[in-house]
């Protein structure tokens, strides 16, 4: 038996696929990424943003096929999308060939679901509406061999007005810091050397916990698991980043020097309408005291245009945030009203072509920004840690520096799960290459 699992969106998401891959493998099924040999296909959904969304409708469609050449094959759809008002209905009487629909709250009754699925055959609907308490010990197959996500809480008390993840993935939860330490130093027995700490804004990590513990001290009680590697965390709120993180980001070994800080805007008059909590020049500020304690600090970006409201002078002190910031990378987003949040009802929306304008501007400001921060890498030797093999070539392993650039070396791959010193020699928009010092191996 066989299945194969198709997610959009985040981290968060592709953290979830690996949840419900474990309880497939559990159930006795395997892996395949052919669609047509599979008994279980499951759609993992985003909905932040509009496109995505009309694209999951596309992809349902086309799966009537698999339907047709074999009925007994189990079709679901699960994830963000689901968690909107009315969409399970909608896909249920639009979508007669799917079997399950479920949400984000209740990955965890998918073993239930087939079964159910299968006894009567009839579609499953089950989404909850609120969360339940955090679930440990759900089995898990982890995509990835050398680095892993480890989620430290769920949800988002945030309310930003343009996003719909408060609504979808519900209030913020903090898994017990005994629970994330076991986990991690699990991994780490498993070879792994790398973890990603998840959360919509894992700087309110532990506030709604009873003990006192806060982000910064989870890192150092990370930072401390023997024969772990790196630590990386996202996605950062600025609002929260304290001078106490930031400290401890400084002296903290492990934790790699790149901090994802998305800040949406730069003008503090559309910064308040959406809620951030920031001004433009806190979040200058906030890079500037960053940049001092960490000074090769790699910072990135979320930045969105057209919000409702954004006059050509407020999109001009994006810019000027920008070129300020220098960026290392942006994933830049027009904005796109989603159903439900205030953003989608505030009056002054602005004209699509305006927007598009604006956002091909920005992105060939930022893209040209990351490019020159990568050039300047040229000739310097950075520590790389491999992860796999290139999608293109497989004499080409991947890895990435402490700062999250990709790098490419020719190489075999008993390279994956080491790190190697790596001189750079070229550098493209969105990568690096380089080749490996030999002579210097047993530095790292
Ligand atoms: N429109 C455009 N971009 C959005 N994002 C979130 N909601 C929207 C929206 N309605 C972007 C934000 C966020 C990233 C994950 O997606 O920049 O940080
Ligand atoms: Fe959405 Fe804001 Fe929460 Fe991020 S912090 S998930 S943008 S509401």
């Amino acid at each position: 038996m066989k299945y194969k699992i198709e997610t959009w969106g985040c981290q968060m998401n592709e953290h979830d696929s690996e949840v419900i891959a474990g309880m497939l493998e559990d159930m006795g099924y395997q892996p395949t990424d052919d669609e047509n040999v599979a008994d279980v296909v499951i759609l993992n959904t985003c909905c932040v943003r509009e496109k995505a969304e009309s694209k999951v409708f596309g992809r349902l469609g086309t799966l009537k096929r698999l339907k047709q050449n074999n009925p007994g094959v189990i079709l679901g759809v699960c994830g963000c999308m689901m968690q909107q008002p009315e969409m399970a209905e909608k896909i249920r009487k639009r979508m007669p060939h799917m079997d399950l629909i479920f949400g984000t709250h209740n990955i965890h009754e998918l073993p239930q679901l087939i079964k159910k699925a299968q006894e009567s055959q009839t579609t499953q609907v089950e989404v909850w509406q609120r969360e339940g308490e955090v679930i440990e010990d759900l089995p898990i197959r982890r995509f990835h061999g050398v680095k892993a996500f480890v989620n430290i809480m769920y949800g988002c008390n945030n309310f930003c007005t343009y996003c719909i993840v408060p609504y979808v993935r519900g209030r913020e939860r903090s898994r017990q810091p005994e629970d994330i330490v076991a986990e991690i130093k699990d991994l780490v027995q498993h070879g792994y050397r790398e973890v990603m700490l998840l959360g919509q804004n894992v700087n309110s990590y532990g506030k709604d916990l009873s003990q006192n513990i806060d982000f910064a001290d989870l890192l150092q009680q990370v930072n401390e698991i023997e024969g772990l590697d790196r630590i990386r965390f996202m996605t950062s709120h600025p609002r929260d980043f304290t001078d106490k993180l930031i400290d401890i980001l400084a002296s903290c070994e492990r934790v790699c020097e790149h901090y994802h800080l998305p800040v949406q805007a730069g003008s503090t008059r559309i910064l308040k309408k959406m809620n951030r909590g920031y001004s433009k020049e806190e979040y200058l500020r906030l890079v500037e005291k960053i940049r001092d304690k960490v000074p090769q600090a790699s910072i990135t970006t979320d930045i969105i245009v057209g919000f409702p409201g954004e006059t050509e002078a407020d999109f001009n002190e994006t810019i000027d945030v920008v070129q300020r910031v220098r960026f290392d990378g942006a994933y830049t987003f027009i904005y796109s009203p989603r159903p439900g949040t205030p953003a989608a009802k505030m009056e002054e929306q602005v004209p699509e072509e305006v927007k598009k304008e604006r956002f091909q501007k920005l992105l060939e400001l930022v893209n040209s920004i990351t490019e020159e921060i990568n050039h300047r890498l040229v000739g310097r030797t950075l520590p790389v840690l491999f992860e796999g093999t290139s999608k293109y070539d497989e004499n080409i392993i991947a890895g990435r520096t402490r700062t999250n650039k990709i790098v490419h070396v020719p190489g075999t791959k008993d390279l994956i799960g080491k790190i190697y010193p790596v001189r750079i020699t070229e550098a493209q928009m969105f990568s690096l290459s380089g080749e490996i010092l030999k002579e210097n191996q047993d530095l790292f």
